[in-house]
């Protein structure tokens, strides 16, 4: 189905050709004066430098051509060459009634046949969830939403980080502590036991002490590099030790994410591209573009136009250790070799940006992407607290995302607690608002943007938030249950009887008031707003959408009396109205992956 902007468009090239001008000139965008029209066209502006002509005399053309269009109920040309448009009460309803019967409100997936990774995970095994994962968490998986909308087949992947200093740091630690366990033995050939020899509380405690310890202890450190290495290269007792380990942390990984509506179809890690590393830097070196640079054997990336700092691309450092470059690059030529992808997205901290440039233009150059690949990193800004930094638990520490979690919906809770509802509706209720107060707040800011966590604001059921929209939604439901059970129906039949053209009647062209024609060309807006958000992979589009239509719509039930309404012709157009603007809501909340109570 076209857009409304698109329809305007084509009327206005025509009328621009018409009147002997370029077709270009008629492009409509939505005005900038909602209080002086709907629509505006700036072309006749432009076009006047083409023809020497006053503005004013070819947008005064261009109203005349389009006078009788019953598509507008006004064209209007103001100085100093504007066209301010309005469409018509009539075509709006056809508009709308159009929207209404096509699936999914009349959106045209633009990308179906092709196929999208989504990298977005990149927790750290053997560290609990933080809030640093948090924004590619849910950015993450909201772009994956947009693009799998948009008809992408889409694959996220959670690439653990599993295979690096981490691990040997935890290694190191563990030989001090525990140096009896058959795991060190070099010698042993048995089997290994079934269970991990560390519980994962024992883990988030081991990791932080010895990266402390690696920071002061150079030995310690060297250690711990070897026993990476040692690691990679497959010493047997090693290998089991980490399989255990990586188990259970990856078992609590896939809970944390679970609980924030966050899921990945791969579970892969930065160990799964290991197999692919060797044959890679064979190939590299084939083609002569690894070179040894100070005994490290590396891709030389700069481009003539940097003017910045780029380093090369290392494949190997001087030590012969693989890092985090070769496992990116071998993760690409994996991903290529599974799913040629036409996009690869990575939802990642914006400051990991040098080593995704070096690692695209490597791949680039090394012909292990072609130009049909898209690599797109979208580097994700901070989260920081009211001081302007990383946002810290209340003594310095780095915040556990489940605790975050569990303080937003106390928040919630505490708002909710003079509400009629048994303690453990509320519990799951707030639970639910809260996760929508923290994943709203995030990304209705442009995810390369740091914000500001502020939890009194998120949790506001005012303003742009997601509670506010949550409350809008379970409005419309409480008006659709209040109807259904007036005239002894219900709200599902309802639904479906205006979503299959059943219901009583279509929208028709009456007059409608200023409030009632807002939200109905605010709804209007729906499909634009989606393939913007997804040819940009910007949530924020969404939320931008999501929060116009939910204040239209909340101005528009101040203004009528929509359950007493005494005409049933208008009250049954509304009904239409609101249950489209219903579905338009929960499907771009299912876009930001915030699921919605039925009642709150
Ligand atoms: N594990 C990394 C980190 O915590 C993030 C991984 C992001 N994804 C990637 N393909 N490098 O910094």
């Amino acid at each position: 189905m076209n857009t409304v902007l698109e329809l305007i468009s084509e009327k206005l090239k025509s009328a621009f050709t018409a009147c002997g001008y370029e077709e270009k000139y008629g492009t409509a965008a939505v005005s900038n004066r909602p209080d002086l029209c709907q629509y505006q066209c700036n072309g006749a502006l432009a076009a006047a430098k083409q023809y020497h002509k006053a503005p004013i005399a070819i947008a005064g053309e261009i109203a005349e051509k389009l006078a009788g269009d019953g598509f507008f109920s006004k064209v209007e040309a103001v100085n100093p060459g504007f066209l301010n448009l309005n469409i018509s009460n009539k075509a709006l309803a056809e508009y709308l009634n159009q929207m209404a019967k096509s699936e999914n409100l009349g959106f045209e997936p633009a990308n179906t046949g092709k196929t999208a990774i989504v990298d977005y995970g990149g927790a750290n095994v053997a560290k609990p969830l933080h809030v640093g994962h948090l924004r590619p968490a849910i950015i993450g998986e909201s772009v994956k939403r947009l693009l799998d909308f948009d008809g992408y087949k889409t694959i996220g992947d959670a690439h653990l980080g599993d295979w690096g200093t981490p691990i040997g740091l935890i290694f190191t630690e563990m030989q001090v502590r525990f140096p009896d366990l058959v795991y060190w033995d070099e010698n042993y050939t048995g089997e290994y036991p079934k269970d991990c020899p560390v519980s994962l509380k024992e883990l988030e405690e081991i990791y932080p002490f010895a990266s402390a310890k690696s920071k002061e202890d150079e030995e310690y450190r060297a250690k711990a590099r070897q026993a990476v290495f040692e690691l990679q290269n497959g010493r047997r007792g090693y290998m089991a030790l980490w399989k255990k380990i990586m188990e259970i942390s990856k078992a609590d990984l896939k809970r944390n994410y679970d609980n924030l509506n966050v899921h990945f179809e791969l579970w892969y890690g930065e160990s799964d591209a290991d197999p692919y590393i060797v044959p890679m830097i064979e190939d590299l070196k084939k083609k002569g573009i690894a070179k040894i640079s100070e005994g490290a054997l590396v891709v030389d990336v700069k481009e003539e136009s940097d003017n910045k700092e780029m380093p090369p691309c290392m494949l190997l450092k001087s030590d012969g250790a693989v890092g985090y470059d070769s496992t990116d690059l071998a993760t690409i030529v994996q991903r290529q070799k599974d799913f040629s992808p036409s996009k690869i997205i990575y939802v990642v901290d914006k400051r990991q940006g040098l080593h995704f440039e070096q690692v695209f233009r490597a791949a680039r150059k090394a012909g292990i992407v072609g130009d049909d690949t898209e690599l797109f990193f979208l580097g994700n800004g901070t989260m920081n607290g009211k001081d302007g930094k990383p946002f810290k638990t209340r003594d310095g520490g780095v915040m556990r995302l489940e605790f975050l979690v569990r303080d937003i919906s106390d928040k919630v809770l505490e708002k909710m607690a003079d509400r009629d509802m048994e303690e453990e509706e509320a519990q799951e209720i707030s639970r639910m608002v809260g996760l929508a107060a923290l994943k709203y707040g995030d990304l209705s800011n442009q995810a390369t943007k740091d914000y500001i966590f502020d939890i009194d604001r998120f949790t506001s059921f005012e303003g742009n938030t997601g509670p506010y929209i949550l409350y809008t939604m379970v409005r419309i439901k409480s008006i659709l249950e209040k109807l259904a059970s007036a005239e002894g129906t219900s709200i599902d039949k309802i639904r479906n009887d205006v979503t299959f053209g059943n219901f009583k009647m279509g929208r028709t062209a009456r007059e409608y008031g200023a409030s009632e024609v807002d939200l109905m060309l605010s709804l209007t807006g729906f499909s634009e707003s989606i393939h913007k958000a997804a040819d940009e992979c910007a949530p924020h589009k969404i939320c931008a959408f999501v929060y116009d239509l939910a204040d239209k719509f909340n101005s528009f039930y101040h203004d009528n009396k929509i359950v007493t309404q005494e005409d049933v012709n208008v009250r049954n157009e509304w009904v239409c109205l609101i249950v489209d603007v219903l579905t338009a809501l929960e499907i771009c909340m299912d876009l930001l992956a915030i699921k919605v109570p039925d009642r709150m």
